[in-house]
């Protein structure tokens, strides 16, 4: 697809409305972890050396419709602030005569952050009135906020439309890498799935399959599966109701020529515990009162491989149970051979949402992967194949 980017805008003197995902986590009032304020930063320092005044734009938690104070957006403008090495002004309002008074004074450079979008009604349900007025505050409109394109509001969709609309920097960032992991990749591409729900992955292993070369099932969701298959899974965590979905998938997998990589031996315990005794065990080898909790090493070994014949990774979800040591050793593995094959320039590898950044940042290699996207539902529902709401706005034909 393609898109308008950031240096085809003409942004001195003018307003920028940059819809950015300030989502982020808070403890006691204050921001405590800045990932995404600094996911921003490219953005809004391009627009500021552009002299454009920069109007930030952006939801916080889920009030849904009414203004609720400890959804504010205020504590944000602190850290951000700091982070800029500039003032960054505050607007209690997103739209009407509040924030055109509050963006009147900006100078070319500055920054203003109006409050949380979703304290009008109109922002979910995308209304149309309530798109205008937000567009009527700018010259264009920027969207950086990937994380937050799986939705269908105002202030992601509506407001594309009425406004030129550029991606900033990061949402560049984050489709270009989605585009060299699924949609354009170099071959053979593996991927990884683990978690523990099959349930919560259906639509995304069914879209995989008719994309990948190869796919490594991992975490519980490989018990489903296993299972599915005919063998005892002990007492491990297991969706025995979805059987007929993972044999479904297993033969929509033969369909597409997509190799499924089950597990072909297991790590097992009584129980989730780091100091419990913790055994190897093949297929049929698993006693009732076992539980497995990461994957075995011929399992690991036989991925390693797999990565080592593959020109590009695209990884989403854990192998085990990796907040539990030594249950993480499995993920850390993999992850450690993905990460030096990455930093060789050897292979592209993508990761993302979920548990995935935890459990990479737990192996210490988040920062070798290609690109590691801290996007949630959005990465999910762009692995799923579906399309999403405020990149498809995005879209140009010139
Ligand atoms: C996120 O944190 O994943 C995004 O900001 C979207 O938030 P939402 O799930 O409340 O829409």
């Amino acid at each position: 697809m393609t898109f308008r980017r950031l240096e085809t805008a003409d942004a001195k003197g003018k307003r920028a409305l940059v819809r950015v995902d300030f989502n982020v986590p808070m403890q006691d009032g204050r921001v405590s972890d800045d990932t995404r304020l600094r996911a921003a930063l490219p953005t809004v320092e391009f627009l500021r050396k552009a002299g454009a005044k920069v109007i930030l734009l952006a939801h916080f938690d889920r009030p849904k419709g009414k203004r609720v104070p400890s959804m504010s957006l205020r504590p944000v403008v602190a850290p951000l602030s700091e982070l800029l090495g500039a003032p960054v002004a505050f607007c209690d309002d997103c739209l009407g005569d509040t924030a055109a008074l509050a963006i009147a004074p900006l100078a070319e450079g500055g920054v203003l952050l109006l409050e949380n979008t979703r304290f009008h009604a109109g922002e979910e349900s995308n209304d149309p009135a309530l798109a205008r007025q937000m567009a009527a505050l700018a010259d264009f409109y920027v969207n950086d906020a990937f994380s937050a394109a799986h939705r269908a509001h105002a202030s992601t969709e509506g407001v594309a439309h009425l406004i030129p609309a550029y991606a900033g920097k990061a949402m560049e960032a984050e489709l270009d890498a989605l585009d060299a992991a699924l949609g354009n990749p170099r071959r053979p591409v593996l991927g990884i799935v683990g978690g523990s729900k099959v349930s919560s992955k259906i639509d995304l292993l069914k879209n995989l399959v008719t994309k990948l070369d190869k796919l490594a099932i991992g975490g519980g969701m490989a018990n489903t599966f296993l299972h599915a298959q005919g063998w005892e899974v002990g007492a491990s965590y297991c969706e025995k109701d979805l059987a007929d979905t993972a044999r479904e998938i297993i033969r929509l997998a033969g369909k597409h020529k997509c190799e499924l990589l089950l597990p072909i031996d297991t790590i097992v315990a009584e129980k989730l515990d780091a100091r419990a005794p913790a055994f190897v065990r093949g297929l049929g080898e698993i006693d009732d009162d076992e539980r497995i909790l990461d994957a075995g090493p011929e399992t690991i070994a036989r991925l390693t491989r797999a990565m080592d014949e593959s020109n590009t990774l695209i990884w989403n979800g854990p192998l085990g149970v990796f907040e539990t040591p030594p249950f993480d050793h499995g993920t850390v593995a993999a992850a450690r051979h993905a990460a030096a094959r990455a930093k060789n320039g050897k292979l592209t590898a993508v990761a993302g949402g979920g548990d995935t950044v935890a459990a990479l940042n737990h192996a210490g290699v988040a920062g070798d992967f290609t690109f590691v996207s801290t996007a949630g539902g959005a990465f999910l529902e762009w692995m799923e194949g579906k399309p999403l709401p405020g990149v498809e706005a995005l879209e140009t034909t010139t």
